[in-house]
């Protein structure tokens, strides 16, 4: 399976194609515009996320609710386009010069200054239109199709947030129905109410500041047999393929997968996670530091990676920069932005993981139909079972 995206952050609409996703599956439209909506919520989300409210449109690949294994193609109109369509007019009309600010001071840490000089353009506004991450929706809806097609191998995807600037939340925990709920009802995604309330307290103080806050989450996947991805190249060894897709999510500057960043400073006796067997678990682990993945393959255990956030780039108060006609010194462009959105990239990673494994489930056991590969995955597990009790 593969997808683009493409849309401008104040064009008509977010579009997206997806090749290669098996046919039979049923479809849940209102699956995933839930999912869409839990990309836009979190305390720290700016002014556009109370103007949208994502819904997708089907184009084609679905019939009578079930994939037909043709390309899916879907909108999601952006409602904020109505207010832009002077400014992002297709066509050649000069009507709309005089009301146009031109975007002349390039924000740091954003994609303004190389974009701009990169495309030959004149006003910084051609870059930040697609550079902005309004794309992530599309892809928290390609995410929602492969999550509907996992849900029916049993593999379930959920996240967390762990810190929000300085606050953080330390504490392991079980994945069972009390916290899921408490994260999803959490405005920061965390499942402890106190740490919420000081992460809330902090986006809010920042906010006050005219500044903004960056943080980390978990994405964890829950069902995933053992032997998905393969030791035999790099680019099948999935850990590359999950750093990848999460490297892809902007702001996102590091990640690692179980205790990948802590494992440099314990010894090998106390970081990997022994091998146990018995006649009911066949074989098992105690720990899972690994982050359920050895060797480039799922070992069967939660697939675990860990994401940081920097800060949002866009700040009510602004950054040091240059005017790039004049090249004078100035202070960043203004544009309506969040003041954090952990929350909501944890939300994306979930979408990007479940492309992630969904992709590596087709490679496993086949493309084109999903009871073909039910059939085909049901049998390896019968193996593996087989080869336990032997
Ligand atoms: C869900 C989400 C929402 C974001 N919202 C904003 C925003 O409102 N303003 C902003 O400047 N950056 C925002 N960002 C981050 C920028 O898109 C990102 O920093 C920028 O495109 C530069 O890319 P880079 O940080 O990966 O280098 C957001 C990122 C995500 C994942």
């Amino acid at each position: 399976m593969r997808y683009l995206t493409a849309g401008e952050s104040h064009g008509k609409a977010l579009v997206g194609i997806i090749d290669g996703y098996p046919s039979g599956v049923p479809v849940d439209i209102d699956f995933i515009n839930k999912e869409l909506a839990r990309r836009q919520k979190g305390t720290g989300r700016g002014g556009r996320m109370a103007i949208e409210s994502d819904e997708v449109e089907i184009i084609s690949g679905i019939r009578k609710s079930y994939s037909i294994g043709s390309p899916i193609s879907f909108l999601i109109h952006n409602k904020d386009w109505v207010n832009w369509k002077d400014i992002m007019n297709i066509s050649q009309d000069g009507s709309c010069e005089n009301k146009e600010k031109i975007l002349l001071n390039p924000r740091p840490g954003h994609a303004d200054l190389t974009g701009f000089l990169k495309y030959r353009f004149n006003n910084i506004r051609d870059v930040i239109e697609r550079s902005s991450a309004r794309e992530t929706a599309a892809r928290v809806c390609v995410g929602g199709f492969a999550k509907i097609a996992l849900n029916l191998f049993g593999i379930k995807i959920y996240s967390y947030v762990t810190r929000i600037g300085p606050v953080s939340f330390e504490d392991k925990i079980k994945l069972e129905k009390e916290t899921v709920k408490k994260i999803e009802e959490s405005a920061v995604r965390c499942p402890d109410e106190k740490i919420s309330n000081k992460m809330e307290k902090e986006i809010l103080k920042s906010k006050a500041h005219g500044d903004s806050l960056g943080g980390k989450f978990k994405v964890i996947a829950v069902g995933a047999p053992p032997g998905l991805g393969s030791y035999s190249q790099w680019d099948m060894r999935l850990y590359s393929r999950i750093a990848a897709a999460f490297m892809s999510i902007p702001a996102i500057k590091a990640v690692d997968i179980g205790n990948g960043f802590s494992s440099a400073s314990v010894s090998g006796r106390n970081f990997h996670d022994e091998i146990y067997y018995d006649e009911k678990n066949g074989f098992y682990r105690k720990t899972n530091r690994a982050g359920g993945i050895e060797g480039g393959m799922t070992n069967g255990g939660n697939i675990v990676v860990g994401a940081v956030m920097k800060p949002i780039p866009t700040t009510r108060k602004g950054l040091g920069t240059v005017n790039i006609q004049t090249k004078k010194a100035g202070v960043s462009l203004k544009e309506r932005a969040d003041i954090c959105a952990v929350p909501a990239a944890s939300v994306v990673g979930e979408a990007v993981l479940s492309i992630e494994i969904l992709n590596a489930m087709q490679e496993k056991f086949g493309k084109d139909n999903i009871d073909e590969i039910l059939e085909n995955y049901t049998s390896y597990k019968k193996y593996i079972k087989n080869i336990e009790k032997l």
